[in-house]
C-alpha cells in the first residue's frame, strides 16, 4: 500500500493541519499515559523544521457531540509544550471565528492546538460541511491519527477530501510498515496469541491469519467459548453461545491448514469479579457449576509461554483474564513477561489493543517488545486484512 507520505509534502510557508491521536488516558485531570503524545512528536518536528506553522486537531474520549470540560485537550496542550520546549497555543474550539483569527496569525514554526473534535457531533458523522471548516485555514493536510484510522470521521477522511489530498506522518507510516511485513513475510514459527471477552470481535482475525499461521493460543473469556464448543462445563464464565458455530469452524480450519491450537489448560476461577479472596485454580475440565473462570492459571501460562519461546513471530491481542482486578491479571502479567523474554531472544513480537498494551506497560515492559501499536481497533482492521478509511482518504476524492 502506498500513500502520500510526508516527505513528499513542500512545507515552507504554509500552515498544516495535522490530526493525530491524542487520546491519552486521564486520571484525576492528568494525563496517566502520555505514549500518544510522544509517537507524534517526530511528524510534529518535520513539519515545523521544514517552515511550516502547525494547527493540531484530536479527539478525547467520546463525548458523544456535546462539550465536556473534563474531556477538554488543555492538558494535552501543556504537555506538548514541556516535550516540544516550547509554548503551545491552546484553541478553546476546533472551528469557528475564534480559531479562524487564531490560525491567522501563525508565524512559521508556531503551535496550536484546537479543542475536542468530538465535541462535535459532525465529526462522528463525518459531514462535509464540517471538514470545510476545519480544513479552512489549511494549505496542507497531515494526518498520523494511526490509532484512529478505522474511523471514518470528518477530520479523518472529510478533511482531506475537501482539501484534494493529505499526506500520511511518520507514526501511520511505521504501524503500516510494520504490520505489512510482519503479515506477508512473517518469519516461521508465526504464533497468534488471543484473548479478551469476545470471539465475535476477533473473528475476522483468525480467519484472515489462520492459512499463515502455525500456533494459535487462545486466552480471556472467549476462550470458554471454544471450551464449550468441545464439551466442558464453562460454569457461570462468559460465554457467546451464538458463536459456537464459528468457534467450531476455527477448531475444525485449524485442522484443516495444520494449525496448532491451544487452549488453556487450567483456569482461575471464583464466584465473581466481586470475590478475589475466594480464587482458586483449577483444571480447565473441571470448573463448577456456580463458579465463573476469570484468568488463565498458572499451567496455561507455562504452556503457552514455552510456545512463544519456541516462536520466531508472535502477535498479542487482547488480555488473558479480568487484569484490573488482581489476582486475576496474573495471567496476562505472565504472558508480557513472556514476550519480554522472548524479544531478548530475538523473536519479533508485537502487541496491539488497548488492554494488552496497558498490561506490557504497567509491568514495566514496554522498551522490551519489539512494536507496541498505538492503535487497538486500528490494529485489528489491520490483522482482519481490511483497509483503513482515513489512508484510503489521503490520495483525495471519495471513495
Ligand atoms: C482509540 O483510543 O482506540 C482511538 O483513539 C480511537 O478512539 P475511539 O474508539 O473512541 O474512536
Amino acid at each position: 500500500m502506498k500513500y502520500p507520505a510526508l516527505e513528499d509534502a513542500e512545507f515552507k510557508g504554509r500552515k498544516v493541519l495535522l490530526r493525530a491521536d491524542l487520546n491519552v488516558p486521564m486520571q484525576d485531570g492528568k494525563i496517566a499515559d502520555d505514549s500518544r503524545i510522544k509517537a507524534v512528536l517526530p511528524t510534529i518536528e518535520y513539519i515545523l523544521d521544514h517552515g511550516a506553522s502547525l494547527m493540531i486537531a484530536s479527539h478525547m474520549g467520546r463525548p458523544g457531540g456535546i462539550e465536556n470540560l473534563k474531556l477538554s485537550l488543555a492538558p494535552v496542550a501543556e504537555r506538548l509544550g514541556e516535550l516540544l520546549g516550547k509554548k503551545v497555543i491552546f484553541a478553546p474550539d476546533c472551528i469557528g471565528a475564534r480559531v479562524n483569527t487564531l490560525a491567522s496569525s501563525l508565524n512559521p514554526g508556531d503551535i496550536l492546538l484546537l479543542e475536542n473534535l468530538r465535541f462535535h457531533p459532525e465529526e462522528k458523522k463525518g459531514d462535509l460541511d464540517f471538514a470545510r471548516k476545519l480544513g479552512l485555514n489549511a494549505d496542507i493536510y497531515v494526518n498520523d491519527a494511526f490509532g484512529t484510522s478505522h474511523r471514518s470521521h470528518a477530520s479523518m477522511v472529510g478533511v482531506p477530501e475537501v482539501l484534494g489530498r493529505g499526506y500520511a506522518g511518520f507514526l501511520i507510516q511505521k504501524e503500516l510498515k510494520v504490520f505489512e511485513k510482519m503479515l506477508s513475510f512473517p518469519a516461521r514459527p508465526f504464533a497468534l496469541l488471543l484473548g479478551g471477552a469476545k470471539v465475535s470481535d476477533k473473528i475476522p482475525v483468525i480467519e484472515n491469519l489462520l492459512p499463515r499461521l502455525n500456533h494459535l493460543m487462545i486466552g480471556g473469556a472467549m476462550a470458554f467459548t471454544f471450551m464449550k464448543e468441545m464439551g466442558l462445563n464453562v460454569g457461570t464464565s462468559l460465554l457467546e453461545l451464538d458463536r459456537l458455530g464459528a468457534a467450531r469452524k476455527i477448531l475444525d480450519d485449524a485442522e484443516k491448514y495444520d494449525v496448532d491450537i491451544h487452549l488453556p489448560v487450567d483456569i482461575v476461577i471464583a464466584p465473581s469479579t466481586g470475590s478475589p479472596e475466594l480464587a482458586e485454580v483449577v483444571a480447565a475440565d473441571a470448573i463448577p457449576d456456580r463458579m465463573a473462570g476469570l484468568d488463565i492459571g498458572p499451567g496455561t501460562v507455562a504452556e503457552f509461554t514455552e510456545i512463544i519461546r519456541r516462536s520466531c513471530t508472535v502477535v498479542w491481542n487482547g488480555p488473558m483474564g479480568v487484569f484490573e482486578i488482581p489476582p486475576f491479571d496474573k495471567g496476562t502479567r505472565g504472558i508480557a513477561l513472556a514476550l519480554a523474554e522472548a524479544t531478548g531472544d530475538g523473536t519479533v513480537t508485537v502487541v496491539g489493543g488497548g488492554d494488552s498494551v496497558r498490561a506490557v506497560v504497567e509491568a514495566g515492559l514496554l522498551s522490551r517488545i519489539s512494536f507496541v501499536s498505538t492503535g487497538g481497533g486500528a490494529s485489528l482492521k489491520l490483522l482482519q486484512g481490511k483497509k483503513l478509511p482515513a489512508l484510503d482518504a489521503l490520495r483525495g476524492g471519495r471513495k
